[in-house]
């Protein structure tokens, strides 16, 4: 199913980016375009991320967890 119409993202491109480490909104919005012309996608991909147990707000709150230890950005990790 398309997510982002004005992109042509698809679910599947969305939790293909999230397996692959996508920690945040913004990390979505930059590796795959999401929610960057009409923003009508914003709201769907904020709750596929809180889907996959990834806050939304990026804050790093995962359950009960607090992670305190900087993460490893999407950029600086290894090409595969
Ligand atoms: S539907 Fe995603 S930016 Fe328009």
């Amino acid at each position: 199913m398309i997510v982002c119409v004005c992109k042509s993202v698809s679910d599947r491109h969305v939790r293909g980016a999230i397996r692959e480490g996508a920690e945040s909104f913004e990390e979505l919005q930059f590796e795959l375009g999401v929610a960057l012309c009409c923003g009508k996608c914003e709201s769907h991909v904020r709750g596929m991320l809180e889907e996959a147990g990834v806050c939304a707000t990026g804050c790093l709150h995962q359950g009960e967890a607090v992670t305190t230890a900087a993460p490893i950005r999407f950029y600086e990790r290894e090409a595969a």
